[in-house]
């Protein structure tokens, strides 16, 4: 069904409306989601129930997407783009929150919010796209339609400990137990989203058959400049030295966690308890070394080892 430019614009409007206006509102604590698998890998439930509209979403050759296992930076990224694609204009960034500006792809109805597919179908062009799927289910039309995409990956234990206080945070996510017990389900590949091993592997061996730029969250903490330029570049973006610097400013953690359409305060509270866990928690490297144990260390590095044993693919835990 085609919609006027105008009434696209209204539909966002209504959206980030509800989002803002339902921020602080009594709200029921959400029920947590259980996980049922797409292909081998687990994805909240409602989401491989209905999986067809993702499947089969029409992508279009202006879509930009960022691709990322969670926690990996993918909000970060999603602002720095969307800066970049308002040649620096800042304040056109504060229009809603990231989750409206740059929509889920794959993510089911959470209410207030519509599914990603349907707030996808309403967004206006050039669409930034965010998605945590595994390379091989991403729907074809983006590779139809050559569309480009931005891999953000990061260290695999800053990556854990992240996402442990994320699902404590998030409601919608399943239960995520025990420190140890997660830690387990992380090796086994059973958390939403699936194995983060097969993640940075799948993306990584696809990235020379597509119009893939693949970045790591270590590159950017250590020299946001220089990442934020490879960005431009890949977009076909030329901006100056000024440009650069003010988005650089915009987009640092401090600046992000203090931005209440970056930093996802507008999420009601029954779904994101900021009290539990800040979603713009500590944005730092090396983080893990105060959660893991040295056996658990030795563990995880072992299991490893053998499981990045036939890719090239490096990652620094710590900068
Ligand atoms: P921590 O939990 O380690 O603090 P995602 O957006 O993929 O869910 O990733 C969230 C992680 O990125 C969180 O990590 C968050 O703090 C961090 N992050 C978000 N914005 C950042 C920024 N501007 N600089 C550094 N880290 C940032």
């Amino acid at each position: 069904m085609k919609q006027s430019v105008a009434a696209r614009g209204a539909f966002i409007h209504k959206i980030a409306q509800m989002d803002d206006t339902t921020s602080h509102a009594p709200e029921a604590v959400f029920q947590r989601f259980t996980l049922l698998s797409v292909q081998g890998v687990p994805l909240f439930r409602p989401i491989a129930e209905a999986w067809e509209p993702v499947v089969d979403f029409k992508a279009k050759p202006d879509d930009i997407v960022i691709a990322t296992y969670p926690k990996a930076g993918t909000t970060w990224t999603q602002e720095i783009v969307d800066c970049i694609l308002n040649g620096g204009d800042v304040e056109k960034t504060k229009r809603a929150p990231t989750h409206i500006r740059s929509p889920f792809l794959e993510i089911c109805e959470v209410p207030p919010m519509p599914s990603g597919v349907d707030l996808l179908e309403n967004t206006p062009s050039p669409r930034l796209v965010k998605t945590h799927l595994p390379y091989q289910l991403m729907p074809k039309s983006f590779w139809e339609q050559k569309c480009k995409i931005i891999y953000v990956a990061r260290n695999a234990k800053d990556s854990l400990v992240s996402y442990y206080f994320f699902e404590l945070m998030n409601r919608a996510q399943p239960e995520p137990g025990t420190w140890e017990q997660y830690l387990e389900k992380f090796m086994k590949g059973e958390l939403a989203w699936g194995s983060w091993f097969d993640h940075v592997i799948g993306w990584w061996n696809a990235k020379d058959k597509h119009k893939i730029l693949y970045l790591f969250f270590e590159d950017m903490k250590e020299d946001p400049k220089r990442e934020i330029r490879k960005v431009m570049k890949f977009l076909g973006k030329e901006l100056s030295e000024e440009v650069l610097e003010k988005i650089c400013q915009h987009t640092t953690f401090e600046a992000m966690k203090d931005n209440s359409m970056a930093n996802y305060s507008s999420v009601p509270d029954g779904l994101f308890d900021h009290s539990i866990s800040s979603f713009m928690r500590k944005g730092a490297v090396g983080d893990w070394m105060n959660y893991f144990t040295v056996s658990q260390n030795k563990m995880f590095d072992e299991e490893y080892d053998k499981k990045m044993i036939a890719t090239d693919l490096k990652f620094r835990c710590s900068i």
